[in-house]
């Protein structure tokens, strides 16, 4: 009988985690550490396709690990580490990329919607502006997931292709070297609903990237600035409004409990509830939730050495595990 099961999952280190991160990833991943073998790492090779500021990496870097410990990490439980310091991803990286097909990377989304927008930008060469590091952030992506010999990958719904591809990529490998050495195949996890996608305040996917976010550890004042400043439309006080609609009631319905958004949503469908009470409600319920986490995270991120040390330990866990399956890997290929 297979032993307790592995969950992997990354963040990005491209800025301060937003509330969708939370909801998306984080609370979800945090809720399966006790009981299963985790690993949650931070995504820094990832995100240097568009941080080329090594003042802001560091910065961020800090803030994505400060966040998963805020969030209720226990670093003795769970591996916290740098994806940077396990070498042997990159390795393998190189050998998957030997099994992976150039079609399967021409199909992937983020690197579609790149030669899409230089289309509909009359941009003739289709690929201007797209690095290698974008195309080839997939298979970056299925070695952090298969050197750990993941199981189960907790990520939001933006990230399924990129689940099915390090899915593939490890029945592409299994198939040519199976009889020495296979691959868990990996498997998604995503949370509940079809509201899981949370949209930012412009109603596109929230994202660091589009700049449309919530930090998720803004100081209560700025908070509350931020989710007044949400853009709603002129419908007066006392019109009847549509919730599905609304983002400030979608951002409402993964924070407030159940009967709270029951409640507000007949409230809204009646007439008689303004955008700026609704935002209140929206910003009490961020906060309630946050609060806490908050004031750890301002500790975690004043201290010299706290975060340092707790990376340190989880890498040094992490690339342990990463040498033994990269050794069984080589011994498979025939580089040993
Ligand atoms: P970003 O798009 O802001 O750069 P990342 O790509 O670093 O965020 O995402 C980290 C994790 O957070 C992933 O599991 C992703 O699915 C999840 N996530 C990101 N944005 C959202 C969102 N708007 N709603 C739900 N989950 C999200
Ligand atoms: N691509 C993920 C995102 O943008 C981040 C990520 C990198 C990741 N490597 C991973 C997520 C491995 C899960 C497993 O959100």
């Amino acid at each position: 009988m297979a032993a307790t099961k592995t969950y992997l999952t990354g963040i990005q280190t491209s800025g301060e985690p937003h509330i969708g991160n939370y909801i998306g990833a984080i609370k979800p991943a945090l809720a399966a550490a006790s009981s299963y073998d985790t690993l949650y790492f931070l995504a820094d090779y990832h995100s240097l396709n568009t941080v080329k500021d090594p003042q802001r990496l560091r910065a961020n870097i800090r803030s994505v690990a400060a966040t998963w410990l805020a969030c209720g990490l226990d670093p003795e439980r769970t591996i916290l580490y740098r994806q940077s310091s396990v070498p042997e991803v990159f390795e393998l990286t190189t050998i998957l990329t030997t099994v992976t097909g150039k079609g399967l990377m021409n199909r992937a989304h983020a690197y579609k919607a790149a030669r899409d927008r230089n289309e509909a930008a009359g941009v003739t060469d289709l690929d201007a502006g797209v690095n290698m590091g974008l195309f080839n952030y997939p298979i970056l992506m299925a070695a952090d997931i298969l050197i750990m010999e993941t199981d189960f990958v907790p990520v939001g719904r933006d990230q399924t292709q990129h689940i099915e591809y390090a899915a593939d990529i490890a029945g592409s490998f299994n198939h040519v070297y199976g009889d020495r050495y296979s691959f868990p195949i990996p498997q998604g996890v995503y949370p509940e609903g079809e509201a899981s996608i949370l949209p930012g305040v412009d109603g596109r996917k929230m994202s660091k990237s589009y700049d449309n976010h919530i930090p998720l550890f803004l100081p209560e004042n700025k908070l509350k600035k931020l989710v007044r400043r949400i853009p709603t439309d002129s419908t007066p006080v006392e019109d009847p409004k549509d919730p599905d609609t609304s983002v400030v009631f979608q951002l409402l319905t993964q924070f407030a409990d159940a009967d709270r958004v029951a409640d507000t949503r007949k409230r809204l469908e009646a007439g008689g509830m303004g955008w700026g009470e609704l935002k209140n409600e929206l910003f009490e319920a961020i906060n309630t939730e946050v609060a806490a986490k908050r004031e750890r995270y301002d500790e975690l991120m004043a201290s010299e050495t706290e975060l340092d040390d707790i990376l340190a330990a989880g890498a040094a866990r992490a690339r342990e595990r990463a040498r033994h399956v990269i050794s069984r890997v080589r011994a498979a290929i025939g580089i040993d």
